[in-house]
């Protein structure tokens, strides 16, 4: 049996990534077996984390919201890996990272380095990490329901940011899409480095 590969898409909001998720794992469903999941959860963890993205939550508290959610998923995904299966996740570990780490800036002198350190021992790496780029001010238009929180251009521009500096730290690992690119440029690219990777193995 081939061993379980773990495949994530990250990005800031409104960057397409989960239409995006969803389309791939439709056509990789022909080929392949799937398990799909995202963060936040369909589990009741992942409520609890809607909830607090819904209220005025202390971002300590937030993160470790987070991070008990994305527990549930590497938990989820743990079984999954054991039986062979490819692995899509519409965000995973590196939206903490990135997320929370401009959130937490003013509180850690290192705040990414910091919430590694959390996932450290018990967090399952990504095999390949699709990162969709696009400008902030473009991707809010399109997300006009998201929170006012999540809205600010500045914000998202600091989360692209450290986005951008962990891929730079792991350039084997992330594949940089940009996503002003019609959805079905992206979706052939996606397929062709997804197809060809598995392939390889
Ligand atoms: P979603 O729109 O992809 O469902 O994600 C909900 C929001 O939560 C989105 O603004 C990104 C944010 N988020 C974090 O801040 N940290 C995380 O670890 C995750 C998974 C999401």
């Amino acid at each position: 049996m081939m061993k379980g590969r773990l495949i994530t898409f990250e990005g800031i909001d409104g960057s397409g990534k989960s239409t995006l998720a969803k389309r791939v794992v439709r056509l990789l469903r022909k080929d392949y077996d799937i398990f799909f999941t995202k963060e936040p959860t369909t589990t009741w963890t992942g409520d609890v984390v809607r909830q607090s993205i819904d209220s005025d939550t202390d971002s300590l508290v937030e993160l470790f919201l987070f991070i008990a959610d994305h527990a549930e998923n590497v938990a989820l995904i743990k079984k999954e890996l054991s039986q062979g299966k490819i692995i899509i996740s519409d965000r995973y570990s590196d939206s903490q990272y990135a997320y929370q780490g401009v959130l937490l800036a003013d509180r850690f002198e290192d705040p990414i380095k910091w919430i590694k350190e959390i996932h450290d021992g018990w967090n399952i790496k990504p095999d390949l990490t699709f990162l969709l780029l696009a400008d902030p001010s473009v991707s809010l238009a399109r997300c006009d329901r998201q929170k006012a929180k999540f809205e600010e251009i500045e914000f998202l521009e600091k989360v692209q940011k450290n986005y951008l500096k962990l891929a730079d730290e792991e350039p084997e690992r992330f594949i940089k899409i940009d996503a002003e690119k019609e959805l079905a440029e992206m979706e052939k690219e996606v397929m062709d480095r997804i197809t060809s990777y598995l392939e390889r193995l």
